[in-house]
């Protein structure tokens, strides 16, 4: 038995890295799942690669009517909607001195308003419906700890990790779960951006930041997209109803370490 047969899943930034390995995991165990991105070309290739189970739909998660349009449309699509992944986000760094207002805006728009709002309209809908559901955010080892030059992104992860604290007390009287994610270091276009930044930033050969974080994992290398769908596939289903605003470290050791 597929362990998400007949669901419905959201989920936010989804037309590539991790958000994508969540789609095809969920759309391997039975959901039909509606890719939701500002990018909305990369969405629809998503989406064709993933066939019947999957539909496109542009979403910019800092756009309350954006939000509004996204969750009617994959209702429209799919049906009520049982999970919602927020997992859009923008990273950036810079020293202290260096941080701008509209980087500030620009990230707290996306990571932490962008995950409230999108999760008040999905759990509106599903307090609406009676049938409970399921919200996985997005949260970071960087909310658990300030990094140098991370200072904005590192607020914005922990505020998601609060979110989910305030939301998963407040929605569970609904048969709602809210509870989040909290990665390490996990290889992909969004990593290609941070490497990039070191590289500029600290003079390190392109791909030296990587390597140095990667050894620096426990488990021994960097993560990858798919050693998180375990968690994601997990906290969707009836086995962890019983869990409520957690934030759990899926990072081969790293933030222990
Ligand atoms: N990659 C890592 O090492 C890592 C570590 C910890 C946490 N995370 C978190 O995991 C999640 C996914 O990370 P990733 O590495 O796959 O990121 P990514 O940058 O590869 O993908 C993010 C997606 O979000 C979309 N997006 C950006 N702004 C949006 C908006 N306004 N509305 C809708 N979509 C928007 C982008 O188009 C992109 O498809 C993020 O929340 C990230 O903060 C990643």
């Amino acid at each position: 038995m597929k362990r998400l047969a007949g669901k419905t899943a959201l989920i936010t930034g989804a037309a590539r890295g991790i958000g994508l390995e969540f789609a095809r995991a969920y759309a391997a165990e039975g959901a039909r799942v509606a890719i939701a991105d500002i990018n909305a070309d990369a969405a629809r290739r998503a989406a064709a690669g993933i066939g019947a189970a999957a539909v496109a739909i542009r979403m910019d998660v800092t756009d309350e009517a954006s939000i509004a349009a996204a969750v009617a449309e994959a209702e429209a699509a799919l049906g009520g909607i049982d999970i919602l992944i927020n997992n859009a986000a923008l990273f950036s760094a810079s020293p202290i001195a260096e941080i701008t207002r509209a980087d500030f805006d620009r990230l707290f728009a996306v990571n932490v308003a962008g995950t409230l709002f999108t999760m008040q309209a999905v759990a509106r809908r599903m307090i609406a419906r009676g049938k409970g559901g399921k919200i996985i955010n997005m949260a970071s080892q960087a909310g658990r700890r300030g990094e140098s030059l991370v200072a904005v992104y590192c607020a914005s992860k922990a505020a998601v990790i609060s979110l989910t604290q305030s939301a998963g007390l407040n929605l569970i009287a609904h048969g709602i779960n809210v509870n989040a994610i909290a990665p390490g270091v996990v290889d992909g276009e969004h990593w290609d951006g941070v490497d990039a930044f070191f590289a500029r930033y600290e003079g390190k050969a392109p791909g030296q930041k990587k390597r140095e974080v990667g050894d620096a994992v426990p488990f021994g290398r960097m993560g990858r997209a798919s050693d998180l769908t375990g968690m994601a596939i997990f906290l969707a289903t009836a086995e962890a109803d019983y869990i409520v605003a957690q934030t759990y470290n899926v990072d081969g050791g790293n933030w222990m370490s």
